[in-house]
């Protein structure tokens, strides 16, 4: 089994979504999966032109020359793909959506109704990968993952493909804050790593991993004392 992350943070190694990724990826090595880890901030990737050329004049290659082509090729030999990017204004980060935009090569302009009888593009492979999605966020509670929720759906959809699993960590910076008690950072990994074992083994998380992984880690009163105190502290170390 071949799982492919593609991390669309900024923050790179400093993230908080690789903070995660870290953990769900030494779960998946012990499973005995093979993996790589793409940071897409590192890779070129420019917007998607909308020529429809990777339709139409030289089907499912896209005529832009950068890093998308051996992120194609990638994407195509995985089993899984893990999409994980923190939340930008409710939304994924530009530098996924970029990404996510240069994969329409990847199916054919022809259209078909799917399984509900609503419209989509035809297949240009037989086979895709499954989908995993692994976000965090700055405010704590998982309605804040709303907009992702349904987008990967819609993704998922119009990719012929289906998400096995998501994972959403609401509040993901106070993971490597004092707020947070070593224990339950600890705690959290350890569920992350079962998280990828799972994933690896059965193509799903149980239903235990799925509300053990949406638990909140302090109480929203907690948060926004505790936010507040941080922000005022960086706000007072201004120099005017
Ligand atoms: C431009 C921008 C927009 C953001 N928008 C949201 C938001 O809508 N909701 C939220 O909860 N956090 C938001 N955040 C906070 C990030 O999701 C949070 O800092 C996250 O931990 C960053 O993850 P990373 O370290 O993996 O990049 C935003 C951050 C930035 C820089």
């Amino acid at each position: 089994m071949k799982i492919t992350v593609f991390n669309g943070s900024p923050r790179h190694r400093e993230s908080n979504t690789h903070f995660m990724l870290k953990e769900f990826l030494k779960g998946v090595k012990d499973a005995g999966a093979k993996f790589e880890n793409i940071f897409l901030v590192k890779k070129e990737i420019r917007p998607c032109l909308g020529c429809f050329d990777c339709w139409f004049k030289t089907p499912g290659k896209c005529i832009i020359k950068d890093d998308m082509d051996e992120l194609l090729s990638k994407f195509l030999s995985s089993d899984i793909v893990v999409f994980a990017t923190p939340i930008y204004i409710d939304n994924l980060t530009g530098i996924m959506k970029n990404f996510m935009d240069r994969l329409i090569p990847v199916i054919d302009p022809r259209f078909e109704r799917d399984e509900i009888g609503e419209c989509r593009h035809k297949k240009r492979f037989e086979k895709y990968p499954k989908i995993v999605v692994i976000s965090n966020c700055g405010y704590p509670e998982q309605s804040h993952f709303q907009v992702l929720r349904l987008l990967f759906k819609r993704v998922a959809r119009n990719l012929h493909s289906e998400i096995i699993a998501e994972i959403y960590r609401g509040g993901g910076w106070l993971l490597k804050t004092s707020l947070v008690s070593k224990k339950l950072v600890l705690d959290y990994k350890k569920l992350l790593r079962k998280a990828g074992r799972e994933i690896v083994k059965n193509l799903s998380l149980s239903e235990k991993t799925i509300s053990e992984l949406k638990k909140p880690i302090i109480s929203v009163d907690e948060f926004i004392e505790f936010a507040n105190k941080g922000c005022d502290k960086l706000l007072s170390r201004i120099k005017i």
